[in-house]
């Protein structure tokens, strides 16, 4: 029973990416952990031999040998210490047991350091960098002189999504649109489903509207997504307005049902963005 539900765990873990993101980051760090330890053992043996040599003859039936001490000297490093961890009684046992200890919170907090450093590039190396050439590459900003781009280019965050995120809920409410610089999204409505793909943008309607989110949308591919968030979009609308009109103009065609829908029967993109 117990040994089922262990394999079933562990099939689990398979697939899980964080699982499988902390055993990248154990390779890759392999040198500086192995330090780690080595650094450990060095600080196990050097205050499990100068507590033996110190208290060994003092107290004979809990440092009197070296795996006694070792034991002490592991204990303290854990600083599990306390129930039969023999207590220092010499002034210069005392000094070793502070030092172990505090040698112990190094041991544990470099190794804690690396992973939690290689945690961090990751996220980091995930949200691409939002370049000049990236936004305008999109055609919703495609006729926009450079200094425009470079104020959007301040504006825009870059979000990487795994295939199968969820982007947006149908019914929350509106924080943000977004524009898919690589990648392919899934819109799911009442209405029935659309493909978006690279150059197009979503969720632009319930900024403009104030309404919830019409749909929900899911990548179906790793997308890499340009975010503009709410307020930022209002302003920009309200300051280009031929931008406005564009994405008022797709946001309308959207609305429309699926017969009227100038792309037919299934939901439209916004291929009218594209120039
Ligand atoms: P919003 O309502 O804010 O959130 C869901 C988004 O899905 C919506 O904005 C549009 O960007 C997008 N969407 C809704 N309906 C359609 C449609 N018919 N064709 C393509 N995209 C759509």
């Amino acid at each position: 029973m117990l040994l089922t539900r262990l394999v079933r765990f562990l099939k689990l873990a398979r697939y899980s990416p964080a699982l499988a993101t902390i055993g990248r980051l154990i390779a890759s760090e392999r040198r500086a952990l192995l330090a780690c330890v080595i650094i450990f053992i060095g600080a196990l043996l050097a205050a499990a031999a100068t507590m033996y040599a110190v208290e060994g003859s003092v107290q004979p039936d809990k440092l009197g040998d070296m795996p006694k001490a070792m034991w002490w000297a592991a204990s303290m490093l854990a600083k599990i210490g306390g129930g039969d961890l023999a207590p220092p009684l010499t002034t210069l046992g005392r000094i070793i047991a502070a030092i172990t200890v505090m040698l112990g919170i190094g041991c544990f907090a470099l190794p804690v350091a690396i992973i939690g450093r290689g945690f961090y590039e990751e996220i980091r190396r995930r949200d691409f960098v939002v370049t000049f050439a990236m936004v305008a590459r999109v055609p919703l900003f495609a006729r926009l002189d450079a200094a425009a781009i470079v104020d959007l280019v301040a504006i825009l965050r870059a979000r990487t999504v795994p295939s199968g995120t969820t982007i947006i809920r149908k019914g929350e409410r509106g924080d943000a649109m977004y524009l898919i610089a690589s990648g392919r999204v899934q819109v799911e409505s009442a209405a029935g489903s659309a493909v978006l793909e690279e150059g197009e943008f979503f969720g632009e309607m319930a900024l403009l509207s104030r309404e919830p989110r019409s749909a929900t949308v899911t990548a179906v591919r790793p997308t890499d997504l340009l975010v503009l968030d709410a307020n930022d979009f209002l302003r920009l609308v309200e300051r280009l307005p031929d931008i406005g009109a564009k994405v008022r103009a797709v946001a309308k065609e959207r609305r429309l049902p699926p017969a009227t829908n100038a792309t037919g029967g299934t939901l439209g993109g916004n291929e009218g963005t594209r120039q």
